[in-house]
């Protein structure tokens, strides 16, 4: 058992419960809604794929959803996580699972 004191507890209920039914538990895309996406959900848990995305990229995305000729790929969550502090609790949650991806890949 290790435990080093000041990391981040556990993202309370409230946020990325809403992002595991597309892109799974540990957000490799895998959700189970997945299937019935128009599009496929991408893989959060890849470092390549969030090394191009900026923490503000990554808020907007969640604020205002992803559309696509007017078809909905992703919900915005603005009502959802109505607190702009909840929704940046969601980008470091999500920057946690490319973090361990990576780490389980090199050092
Ligand atoms: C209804 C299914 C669905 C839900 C729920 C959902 N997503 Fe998505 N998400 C998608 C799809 C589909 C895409 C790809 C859309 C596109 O092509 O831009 C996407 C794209 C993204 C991207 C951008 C990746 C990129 O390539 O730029 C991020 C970041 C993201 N989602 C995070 C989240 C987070 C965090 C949540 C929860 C708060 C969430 N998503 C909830 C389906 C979903």
């Amino acid at each position: 058992m290790e435990s080093s004191g000041g990391r981040t507890p556990a993202l309370e209920p409230g946020g990325e419960k809403h992002c595991a039914t597309c892109h799974g538990d540990k957000g490799k895309g895998d959700g189970a809604a997945a299937p019935f996406n128009a599009e496929k959900p991408p893989s959060l848990a890849d470092p390549k794929l969030l090394r191009t995305l900026t923490d503000g990229e990554i808020l907007w995305k969640i604020t205002t959803g992803r559309k696509e000729e007017g078809e909905v790929l992703m919900p915005a969550m603005a009502e959802k996580i109505p607190a702009e502090e909840d929704r940046w609790k969601v980008v470091s949650f999500v920057r946690t699972l490319a973090a361990k991806a990576e780490g389980a890949a090199s050092r």
